[in-house]
């Protein structure tokens, strides 16, 4: 048989706390009009005090393995997306790892927001070449403790969150074709600059804000709206499908605008594309997950649905796949 990664499981956690535009609006000069129409965000989860990443990624984790219906000594390996970690060292995905009680190899993947499907193609590669059985998948970030809360033009973006997805064996095609990119020239587009080995944290590079994230807003959009479409029907034509095949469009939550233009690009059915960044701001990693797993207990993913995740963020990195959704559609109550 030809081994085949499907998702045989899916889980996903927010922060209980919401941040509402009127909360910025008493934080920092902007509005509502401008946060809405600019982004189409209308709110975003944070972290409690006492919660981070490896938290948010546990919860996730937890509830795909509880969904997937294997125990935890099943669990042959465990990759983590995330753009804000626990730590520099210790890797998130070993925090992770403890928390959830799990014994298997866990590993960090930092592609920013494409690290969600950067680790697919890792969890999906390792099934598919016998080197595992059962791969957990997590996207989990708590991004607004990297944010800097003065600078109007990045804190209104971003969001808390984490999903997660347990990739089992199969002999039918899950996991179809996976396009993955880079360009480290646009490295300093989207950065936090301070806290790595090219300049540690010193009381200046605080007082200078640079252990925060910086972005350049507009060559970002520039290059995501440039990037995505074509590496969408690239992976399509990879796979051997088209367009219309779709069940479901599902583009990283950066911007309602960005994904509008995407759909536009691509002359896809508006219906057709995910959108929730309105309730969740930007969550990178965990975005392409929390979607899945919306969509799924929302009963919106059915066996045989053709769908493609496409990733794009710091780096600059971007990374797309197309997966047959075999999962059932779950009872009344999610699960
Ligand atoms: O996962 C990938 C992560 N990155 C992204 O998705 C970001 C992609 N980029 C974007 O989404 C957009 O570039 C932004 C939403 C960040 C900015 O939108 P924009 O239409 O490119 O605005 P801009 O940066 O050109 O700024 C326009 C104006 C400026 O004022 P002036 O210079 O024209 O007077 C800004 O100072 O809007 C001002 N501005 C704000 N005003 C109110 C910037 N941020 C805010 C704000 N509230 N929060």
């Amino acid at each position: 048989m030809t081994r085949h990664a499907t998702i045989i499981g899916t889980g996903s956690y927010l922060p209980e706390t919401t941040m509402t535009n009127a909360d910025l609006e008493r934080m920092i000069e902007t509005s509502d009009q401008w946060i809405t129409s600019r982004t189409g965000i209308h709110e975003r989860h944070v972290v409690a005090e006492n919660e981070t990443t490896s938290d948010l990624a546990a919860r996730a984790a937890a509830m795909a393995i509880a969904r997937a219906g294997v125990g935890l000594d099943a669990i042959d390996l465990l990759l983590l997306g995330t753009t804000s970690p626990d730590y520099i060292m210790p890797s998130t995905a070993c925090m992770t790892q403890a928390k959830l009680g799990l014994s298997c190899p866990a590993v960090d993947l930092m592609a920013a927001c494409s690290s969600f499907v950067y680790a697919l193609q890792a969890g999906a590669a390792a099934i598919e070449s016998g080197r595992a059985d059962t791969v957990l998948v997590i996207g989990a970030e708590a991004l607004t403790r990297l944010v800097d809360f003065t600078d109007r033009s990045t804190c209104v973006l971003f969001g808390d969150g984490a999903g997660a997805v347990v990739l089992g064996v199969s002999d039918e095609p899950g996991v179809e074709a996976i396009v993955l990119g880079a360009d480290g020239s646009g490295a300093e587009q989207l950065i936090i600059p301070s806290g790595g080995a090219a300049a540690p944290m010193t009381v200046d590079g605080a007082a200078a804000r640079q252990q925060f994230v910086k972005m350049n807003g507009g060559e970002v959009f520039k290059f995501a709206v440039r990037v995505i479409p074509r590496v969408t029907t690239e992976v399509l034509a990879q796979s051997g499908h088209t367009l219309d095949e779709l069940a479901w469009l599902i583009p990283h939550q950066a911007n309602k605008r960005i994904i509008d233009t995407i759909g536009e690009r691509l002359a896809i059915d508006p219906e057709r594309v995910y959108l929730n960044v309105g309730r969740t701001g930007n969550t990178s990693a965990a975005s392409i997950p929390l979607a899945l797993d919306d969509l799924y207990t929302g009963g919106r993913l059915r066996p045989g649905d053709l769908i493609a995740l496409v990733g794009f963020g710091a780096g600059l990195t971007w990374g797309a796949a197309t997966v047959r959704w075999t999962m059932p559609v779950p009872d009344k109550g999610g699960s």
